[in-house]
């Protein structure tokens, strides 16, 4: 979900829309906006739908120059204009905007309930609104009113609060979900991500977990629940307006696509150590003797983040010996793990918000485990529960499906896999032999995109299809699961992935002509199991295109794409590449919404 305020001189609505328009990749099955003009009284508009069809909604009069706004992800409450935000209390004197979850708002609601409230919509953030309504009826001031409110709520929010009686202020709250402000030339902003900010201001400041900011058009006050004013630095936002565009591109995703050798070399920027054969992590907070010490390496994160996180674990486990792990965050938060003193936990994170992996890292910390974060978005709330940490750089990302964070997800891993290597038995000729290889991706990547048109070309016949399989051999397994859940969430093209070594124990049944199979066959040691693997599909007429280092024999593939050689341990990386681009021209080829497949979020900050 996401959020926008605006307070100054300027008309808020289009401020607003635009906001959302920038905020949309987080949510969009619903948008509403609230602003409050000169005679006083709210207006509000809110609707299913895009942020378009709210413009669309929008009468021409709906002037104010304050004004929240807020594109939403459905969890409590289907999508529908009611349950869309902002919510009002009954005498439609307060708004609010909310992202996260109330987890008492049944009780609340009850209570509410019985005190003669109706409510408007099924949704947990409308008790807000009841709740800050009654302090304000009773005189006190708006940032009080929140205040008093927000002691009743058990949960997760970020929140900004309009009062029609009190429209030179707007009031926000931080608790698990962000909030940051945006300092113009009187006025200010107030968003949930900067993404909706960097269009009007690089002067940001973020408000931290239980805080709460009074925003007026000359300036702010922040302060804690129990009303103790806080002191605030402003920062400047590091990327320009034009990372957040799409930049000539037809999509983001195509865009985020391109941008992977350029993420690359931000990753690997001033890590690399020429003279030790090393990395250098300046932000582990682990030294030597700490890191021998761990037996273990257990790697946490959702859904593209969980694939990257096997990659990484592969490339811990070949480079360090390090018995490494992934698992997917969202199951481990539930299964009360054994927390291990000897083992290192890692959450990956390209936003540094999912819920799931936040959950994650607290259970860990909890229970005394050391956690490590391999996060994207600087100071996010994971990187701030964690102990230390290797950022990304990898810069904004707004398509839904990840790319360019993946890539560089798995460099980050291959630079502690390095690191951790060094510290252990990799000798310096293989540390430099890493080194040099890490060196050469960035043109790697480059050299495969030059391939676009025909992999374009092959993504439109094999979208023709209903289903495809996805098949790799070990260190081509993660790739295979990555190559297959893109063309699922962007192409709605079914997608199964499988251990090649696992296809003869099952899904060998559904090889056919009409399903055919990507098949990822690097020129490793396992290369004659893979070609083996091969034969067997096409004994049962399957169509095979493989992604690998050479063209097989034409008995063994209807289609090759090649990738340039790298080291064995860092070519799952490279072989990825390609099939980003396949799932982008398919879903090019269906026409399918590429940047906001239906059912997604690119952040899904609930549980
Ligand atoms: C959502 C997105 C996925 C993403 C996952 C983890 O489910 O749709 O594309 O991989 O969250 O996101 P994170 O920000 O934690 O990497």
């Amino acid at each position: 979900c996401g959020i926008v305020a605006y307070i100054g001189p300027k008309d808020a609505a289009p401020i607003l829309l635009e906001g959302l328009q920038r905020l949309e990749y987080r949510g969009y099955d619903s948008a509403g906006v609230a602003v409050c003009g000169r005679g006083g009284g709210l207006k509000v508009r809110k609707t299913k739908g895009r942020v378009a069809d709210l413009a669309e909604a929008l009468p021409a009069r709906f002037k104010g120059s304050v004004g929240i706004g807020h594109t939403r992800w459905a969890t409590h409450g289907e999508p529908s204009d009611a349950n869309a935000h902002p919510h009002l209390d009954g005498s439609q004197r307060i708004a609010v905007v909310h992202n996260g979850i109330i987890e008492n708002a049944d009780e609340l609601r009850a209570r509410l309930t019985a005190d003669g409230v109706a409510f408007a919509s099924e949704t947990d953030s409308e008790v807000l609104a009841h709740l800050i309504a009654a302090h304000v009826a009773e005189g006190t001031e708006l940032e009080d009113a929140v205040r008093q409110a927000l002691t009743h709520v058990v949960g997760t929010y970020g929140i900004a609060v309009l009062d029609a009686e009190q429209p030179d202020r707007i009031v926000a709250a931080r608790n698990g979900s962000p909030i940051v402000l945006g300092i113009g030339e009187k006025e200010m902003f107030a968003a949930s991500d900067v993404a909706a900010l960097v269009r009007y201001t690089r002067q940001v400041v973020h408000l931290d977990d239980g805080e709460l900011a009074t925003v007026r058009a000359d300036g702010f006050r922040t302060f804690t629940e129990d009303a103790r004013t806080t002191a605030k630095e402003p920062s400047t936002v590091d990327w320009e307006f034009g990372s957040y565009d799409t930049g000539g591109h037809e999509h983001y995703l195509v865009k985020e696509i391109h941008e992977q050798p350029a993420a690359v070399e931000r990753t690997l920027r001033g890590r690399l150590d020429d003279r030790f054969h090393t990395a250098h992590l300046g932000g582990l907070n682990l030294d030597a003797r700490e890191l021998r010490e761990i037996r273990r390496v257990k790697i946490l994160g959702c859904g593209s983040a969980y694939y990257a996180g096997e990659m990484g674990a592969q490339l811990v486990e070949e480079l360090a010996r390090i018995p490494a792990h992934a698992e997917p965050a969202s199951e481990f938060r539930y299964r009360n793990p054994v927390i291990e003193a000897d083992t290192l936990y890692i959450a990956v994170s390209q936003s540094g918000e999912t819920y799931d992996t936040l959950a994650a890292v607290q259970e860990v910390k909890r229970k005394g485990g050391r956690v490590l974060g391999v996060v994207n978005t600087v100071g996010s709330a994971i990187a701030r529960a964690c102990d230390g940490g290797v950022y990304l750089h990898a810069g904004p990302e707004i398509s839904v499906a990840s790319t360019k964070a993946f890539t560089s997800t798995v460099v980050a891993f291959a630079l502690l896999a390095l690191h951790f290597g060094r510290i252990h038995d990799l000798s310096p000729a293989e540390g430099r032999r890493i080194c040099a290889g890490l060196k050469a991706l960035p043109d790697q990547i480059r050299e495969i995109l030059a391939q676009e048109q025909r992999i374009a070309e092959l993504a439109a016949e094999y979208a023709k299809h209903d289903g495809m399989m996805f098949i790799g051999r070990v260190r081509g397994w993660p790739v295979a699961r990555e190559g297959a859940q893109k063309l699922k969430e962007v192409s709605y093209v079914h997608a199964e992935a499988y251990p090649a070594s696992e296809l003869k124990h099952g899904p060998l049944a559904l090889i056919s002509p009409e399903l055919p199979t990507v098949a990822v066959v690097p020129d490793d040691e396992l290369l004659d199991k893979n070609l083996t693997t091969l034969g067997e599909i096409r004994a049962r007429s399957g169509r095979v295109l493989t992604v690998g280092h050479r063209v097989p024999d034409a008995r063994l593939a209807d289609h090759a794409i090649t990738v340039p050689k790298n080291e064995p341990e860092l070519d799952p990386l490279l072989l990825s590449i390609p099939l980003q681009l396949l799932a982008y021209h398919a879903a090019v080829a269906l026409e399918r919404d590429v940047d906001k497949p239906r059912n997604l979020a690119k952040s899904v900050t609930v549980e």
